[in-house]
């Protein structure tokens, strides 16, 4: 299956990502964690997006469609994917389309995990990433309202989008998912 997890900041994405991931046997492509080790690498990728992830602004488009479209080409990919943050604007949305389109292997199923801002900041500040200041979390939050949540309609419009509430305990919220998930298998 190849499935999108749409959500914003501290949604559980990640969480639930490693979770579904295991259930369904399919790659796990976070565009997030990819760049956290290309900074910690400090390799040239990680130099060019540290400054916009430092902001919580979106790394520019044609610097994550290259992540994606080389990740995908991995034999671990061949049985399907879990995009984890990934697309976050209608142009990665495109992108993530012509990449697909060209495999034959159009995407399953794009889960949009919803929950309230202040249980998010709640989440990410007892967390202390690097990019879980009270400053950045607002612009994440900001630019996941403006940049990625149109995506919800442009994913609607060919029936793709299943929300699911993202409250409870991970536990909970993984049943939620995986019944999601067995219903469109
Ligand atoms: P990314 O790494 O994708 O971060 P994010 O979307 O901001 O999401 P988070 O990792 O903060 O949260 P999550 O939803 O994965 O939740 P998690 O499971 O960690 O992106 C970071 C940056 O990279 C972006 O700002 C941007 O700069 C750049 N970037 C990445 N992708 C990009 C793209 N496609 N285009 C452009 N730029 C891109 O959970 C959060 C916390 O809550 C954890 O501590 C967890 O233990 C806890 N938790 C999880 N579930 C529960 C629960 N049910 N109850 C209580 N606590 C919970």
């Amino acid at each position: 299956m190849f499935i999108v997890f749409i959500g914003p900041p501290g949604a559980g994405k990640g969480t639930q990502a490693t979770r579904l991931v295991d259930y369904l046997g399919i790659a796990h492509l976070s565009t997030g964690d990819t760049l956290r080790a290309a900074i910690e690498q400090q390799t040239q990728l990680g130099r060019r997006a540290s400054d916009f992830m430092q902001r919580g602004e979106l790394v520019p488009d044609e610097v994550v469609n290259g992540i994606v479209a080389e990740r995908i080409e991995q034999p671990d990919c061949a049985r399907g994917c879990l995009f984890d943050g990934y697309p976050r604007t209608i142009a990665q949305a495109e992108a993530l389309d012509k990449t697909l389109d060209k495999r034959d292997t159009p995407l399953d199923l794009v889960l949009d995990l919803k929950v309230p801002d202040d249980e998010l900041s709640r989440r990410m500040l007892a967390r202390k990433r690097e990019d879980d200041t009270p400053e950045t979390i607002a612009n994440r939050l900001q630019v996941f309202r403006s940049q990625t949540e149109p995506l919800l309609d442009y994913y609607e419009e060919r029936g793709l989008i299943v929300s699911l509430d993202g409250l409870g305990t991970p536990e909970a919220v993984f049943e939620r998912i995986k019944s999601c998930v067995d219903a469109r298998k």
